[in-house]
């Protein structure tokens, strides 16, 4: 196969989900129908979020299966399908903004019954910003739920993102009769019963065959729905769904192995293989020849004797060559990794090659840290990994005064896998740890101890937001810094950011310096 022909049949996407959506459940049945597994049950990915939060063995062994299925790759068809797991737990979602840079696009997994819930709405922000094509998965329909159309109204106001139904529920709970496919005009048919297989008939929803297989009730009905779809919906257009304008929504039961077929068929037609990406350099086309990478994600210590871990690379460009010379470019030096892992199904193995769109997992010792670039030679820097504004703010102090070096190593390490963010504050020095949720400050804690030897402790810092700041106007930015000096901090790159107590003082800061720009990401 030609470079090219490798690159284009990549398909690289990540499932999201508010918890028990259904995620795993609909992982696990793609991962049947490529037959990277053989049984139902053997994929329980990141199941932290149904233990106890203080539960630390118990996620520390979460942490070892959790690399086993950070990706998942198979091969369905012509296809070579990566799947990158989210955690599930929401004190994680730090984790999993990084990982949708890592994505051609997203399936977002929707309760039928519940319908879109907050995490799911924070993670296609996520989306929008980048224009990541989406595909939605309404799941449960064996289970009674909302009206679809009031589902479609819900996805389009709450995701923000036109939606287009490709296929329709006939019924749903115990009454559920199946779907009609609208994108490849066929029934398919429910069983319960009978997992994996549904039987799909092609038929024209106008054919008298209709009735035979769902009653005459029930086939007036589909027909009124189809009709009105047309009226209602734009027809699909795979351009706007590439854009991230547009998203196909299907419905099934993932559980009973319903529809998921359907969604992965449609799925690997119209998906994007990989895309260009922007450096802040120039636009890196997946297509060139030249290898170029960048890390997203850092499994590291799972042995604590051993500092070792496990840095994640997207593949952007060309192919990449165990025991072949790359540039590490932040320390410009080269490197070759001699076991490269590929991540196939359940499976970590030696790779001796792999191709844009691909993950590779590099064993390492400190030397990556989340954002670096590896290339054939070339200075480049992938855009994109954005740090948002934490949620949860804590001073960070040393709780053993003979450990200070091992404590400042171990958070310096720690922030630079991503666990969470670091600010200085420039009024007193004290350094504050920001978190998406508390779960993460136990974490810090614990691995501060078990894997540095050194011991923290929390003090209260009333904080609401971090915002990044910017201005053109020079003088203005100097006189807001002087007056907010109490405020100000530096983040662990050295950016300037504006530590706010309460919304309503950020309200009054950005009425009071109409010149500066207060961004709640650091990537603008
Ligand atoms: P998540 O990864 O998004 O958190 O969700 P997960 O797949 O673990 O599913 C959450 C629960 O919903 C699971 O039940 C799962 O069996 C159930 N589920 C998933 N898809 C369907 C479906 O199509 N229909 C129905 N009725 N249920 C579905 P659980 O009892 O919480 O977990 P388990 O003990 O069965 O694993």
């Amino acid at each position: 196969m030609t470079l090219q022909q490798e690159i284009q049949r990549r398909r690289t996407f990540a499932i999201i989900s508010h918890p028990d959506a259904g995620k795993t459940t609909l992982t696990e049945k793609l991962l049947l129908f490529g037959g990277a597994i053989h049984v139902a049950g053997a994929v329980k990915s990141n199941k932290i979020k149904k233990t106890a939060t203080s539960d630390w063995m118990e996620i520390e062994r979460q942490r070892g299966i959790s690399v086993a299925t950070s990706v998942m790759g198979f091969e369905y068809g012509n296809y070579k399908i990566n799947i990158l797991d989210t955690p599930g737990h929401q004190d994680f979602a730090e984790d999993t903004y990084r990982t949708l840079t890592a994505v051609d696009s997203v399936i977002v997994v929707v309760d039928i019954a519940k319908g879109v819930e907050a995490q799911t709405r924070k993670l296609m922000e996520v989306c929008r910003m980048r224009h990541t094509p989406v595909m939605i998965f309404v799941n449960k329909l064996d289970r009674e739920g909302k009206d679809p159309f009031e589902i479609l109204d819900e996805l389009e106001e709450e995701l923000q993102v036109a939606v287009r139904p490709l296929s329709w529920p006939i019924d749903m709970g115990e009454r559920f009769k199946g779907v009609y496919n609208l994108y490849q005009n066929s029934l398919d048919l429910y069983q319960p019963s009978k997992q994996i297989v549904t039987e799909s008939v092609h038929l024209n929803i106008q054919s008298p065959e209709v009735e035979r297989h769902i009653g005459a009730k029930l086939s007036e009905k589909l027909r009124s729905d189809v009709e009105l779809i047309s009226e209602v919906y734009p027809g699909f257009n795979r351009e706007e769904y590439l854009a991230g304008k547009l998203a196909p929504v299907f419905f099934g039961s993932a559980l009973n192995n319903f529809g998921v077929k359907e969604l992965l068929d449609c799925f690997v037609a119209i998906a994007p293989s990989p895309r260009a990406v922007q450096t802040e350099e120039r636009v890196v086309d997946p297509y060139e020849e030249s290898f170029s990478g960048f890390v997203f994600k850092i499994h590291a210590n799972m042995d604590p004797n051993h500092r070792s871990c496990i840095a994640f690379v997207k593949v952007c460009s060309g192919r990449f060559e165990r025991n072949v010379n790359y540039k590490h470019v932040r320390y410009s030096r080269l490197m070759k990794f001699s076991s490269p892992t590929a991540f196939m199904a359940q499976k970590k193995e030696i790779l001796d090659e792999a191709f844009a769109g691909d993950i590779v997992g590099l064993p390492d010792n400190g030397n990556f840290k989340i954002g670096d670039t590896l290339t054939a030679g070339e200075d480049l820097h992938f855009k994109g990994l954005p740090s948002f504004s934490p949620e949860m703010f804590k001073y960070i102090e040393n709780a053993d005064p003979m450990k200070s070096k091992q404590l400042q190593k171990g958070v310096e390490q720690l922030m630079d896998e991503g666990v969470a963010q670091l600010f200085t504050n420039q009024f007193n020095g004290r350094k504050i740890i920001g978190t998406v949720g508390q779960l993460q400050f136990e974490v810090i804690q614990y691995r501060l101890l078990h894997e540095y030897g050194a011991q923290c402790r929390w003090e209260p810092i009333n904080l609401y937001k971090a915002c990044w700041i910017e201005s053109d106007d020079a003088a203005q930015l100097e006189d807001f810094k002087k007056r907010k000096y109490q405020y100000m901090a530096k983040d662990k790159e050295g950016r300037d950011v504006f530590l706010a107590e309460s919304n309503y003082l950020l309200m009054m800061a950005q009425q009071d310096f109409k010149n500066i720009a207060f961004h709640f990401n650091s990537e603008f």
